[in-house]
């Protein structure tokens, strides 16, 4: 989860930065943590559990991340 909110982050700097350096780089970053977050469910599905566990663990952690923000803030923030 902390992967898959990186690569979140990441994309608000790729298409929020004027400098194209800087995009480009942040949009490489972003890529990578999506492919870093998928990873990790892929391996823990190979690691025996099944997808469905894996599913509604998965689901289960972006419930309770939902109702925390709800009740902190939602809006979109590097640091927040
Ligand atoms: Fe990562």
């Amino acid at each position: 989860m902390i992967e898959a909110r990186s690569c979140e982050r990441f994309r608000i700097l790729s298409e929020s930065l004027e400098d194209t350096k800087l995009r480009s780089f942040y949009k490489k970053l972003m890529i990578s943590e999506a492919n870093h977050y998928n990873l990790f469910l892929s391996f823990v599905r190979s690691l025996g559990e099944s997808k469905e566990k894996v599913d509604k663990k998965w689901q289960a952690l972006l419930d309770y991340e939902a109702k925390l923000m709800r009740n902190l803030g939602k809006s979109g923030t590097i640091h927040g």
